[in-house]
């Protein structure tokens, strides 16, 4: 297993619409078991494949933080999402040290293939259920920061032109 490097914010790859995965053969496994690493190793709940670089439709989700639980999804489509949103606290692995207000769904229900490439149902709620909502945009090249409310717009604006900077000073070479 490896640890992979998460893409930071501006990096293009985090703007890419996802292709779906055919075959899940043995890089498709080898990825999402070096992703659950890479998500544990970064105490996230959360980690989608553009965010280590591979435009591919699939997340993990870390069901349990305590008991290390990580769900692989392949393909994810979020089926139906029910009750009113809510605004909480939320981040991104790709924008370390930045957090806002996101409205969410407390409740979805996720379709998606397991390693097996069987159908699985996922009905999950709250932290959960908000993961699988932030991951599945990832796959979309939506990013949590598209969504803060008109509030958190202003300060948002400063730190991500902040990392912009930074990101075009460290990749100006590529
Ligand atoms: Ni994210």
């Amino acid at each position: 297993m490896a640890i992979l490097e998460i893409r930071k914010y501006p990096d293009p790859v985090l703007r890419e619409v996802s292709r779906p995965i055919e075959i899940i053969d043995k890089k498709v496994r080898i990825l999402a078991k070096d992703m659950a690493e890479t998500m544990r190793n970064a105490n996230g709940l959360g980690l989608a494949a553009p965010q280590v670089g591979m435009a591919v439709r699939m997340v993990v989700i870390e069901f349990d933080l305590e008991k290390h639980d990580p769900r692989v999804l392949v393909n994810p489509v979020i089926v139906k999402r029910i009750g009113r949103r809510e605004e909480r606290d939320e981040g991104c692995l790709s924008f370390p040290e930045l957090r806002s207000q996101v409205k969410r769904s407390p409740r979805v229900i996720c379709q998606a293939q397991n390693l097996e490439g069987e159908i699985v149902r996922h009905d999950v709620e709250g932290l959960i259920a908000r993961a699988m909502q932030h991951e599945t945009d990832h796959l979309d090249g939506m990013l949590f920061v598209d969504k803060v409310g008109p509030s958190d717009k202003q300060s948002l604006r400063r730190d991500l032109a902040e990392m912009e900077r930074n990101w075009s000073e460290t990749h100006s070479g590529r």
